[in-house]
């Protein structure tokens, strides 16, 4: 998603630095950006001018050392509490006093992330939705410990980058994935159950129900690993519903590397 959101800061006229942790994972960022932007000039949605003015107000670097003068990060690792609190406690001795440290999780205690910083205060959730160029939302997390003047800088932002913010405090999978999750789980059942086919389940919700895509074909577009994470993570926290444990056939597409769309096959293939 990282390639996402900073298309989307830089398409509202905010320099940005795009951080990976390999060269190989910063190419992969790069060209995710590069096939957005011409999709969007392709489309006539973006004059090939902007694009260029878009992609030159960002800078790529390998590392969090590029980092130290930002004013804010937004982090989107995987969905993994450890990683998140090692990387927050690092950025916290990185970047200058009053950045504002926010946090992509979809299900992780945003409290638990803030409190690996010296400066809790000034860390906050902000939550996109896949793809993030397209999706108008940002779940703006709160904790006990975010200060006032962080949460309207955030939300404020979140207004010149032309999305809608809503914003909740700190409960596992916040608004949208606490709702939407189990839904897509039980998909997945159905299809493990073979009560119904992959196309027939997806037309069902597709069609009879006016989504935009079906429910396997949205987990494709999520990844498979996210969503198994999500839902791990929502089984845990959320006092162990059973509609969040993962359903098994997740958790073996995912030790078997289909992952969706950002692996070429998941429920569907992808050239
Ligand atoms: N990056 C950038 N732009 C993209 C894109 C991407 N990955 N995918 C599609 N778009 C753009 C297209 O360029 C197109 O733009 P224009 O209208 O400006 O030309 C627009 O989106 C529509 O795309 P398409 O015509 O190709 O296809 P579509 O009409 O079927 O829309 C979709 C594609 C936007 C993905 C739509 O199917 C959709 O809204 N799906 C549901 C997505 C959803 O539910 N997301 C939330 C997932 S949950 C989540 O993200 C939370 C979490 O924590 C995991």
């Amino acid at each position: 998603m990282g390639a996402g959101i900073v298309e989307v800061f830089a398409r509202g006229g905010v320099d940005v630095v795009a951080v990976e942790i390999t060269p190989a994972a910063l190419e992969r960022g790069q060209a995710t950006l590069t096939r957005s932007t011409d999709r969007a000039v392709a489309r006539g949605r973006l004059t090939a001018a902007d694009r260029d003015a878009l992609l030159g107000r960002v800078t790529f670097a390998v590392g969090l050392a590029a980092l130290g003068e930002v004013d804010l990060v937004i982090e989107a690792v995987p969905e993994q509490l450890d990683l998140k609190r090692r990387l927050f406690g690092e950025l916290d001795r990185i970047c200058k006093p009053g950045a504002i440290l926010a946090t992509n999780t979809s299900s992780l205690s945003v409290t638990e992330i803030a409190v690996a910083t010296e400066r809790p205060s000034q860390v906050i959730g902000m939550h996109f939705f896949n793809p993030a160029p397209v999706m108008k939302l940002v779940e703006v997390i709160r904790t006990v410990t975010t200060s006032t003047e962080v949460v309207e800088a955030v939300e404020a932002l979140c207004a010149r980058l032309g999305k809608v913010d809503v914003t909740i405090t700190d409960r596992a999978g916040f608004i949208a994935n606490a709702l939407l999750f189990g839904y897509l789980n039980q998909a997945v059942a159905m299809v493990e159950s073979r009560y119904v086919g992959r196309e027939d389940l997806d037309a069902a919700m597709k069609l009879g129900c006016g989504l935009p895509m079906g429910p396997l074909a949205l987990l494709d577009l999520i990844g498979l690993d996210t969503a198994y994470e999500i839902l791990d993570t929502m089984y845990r926290r959320g006092g162990r519903d059973r509609r969040h444990a993962p359903a098994p056939l997740l958790r073996q597409m995912v030790t078997a590397g289909l992952l969706g769309r950002k692996s070429g096959q998941g429920f569907y293939q992808y050239a």
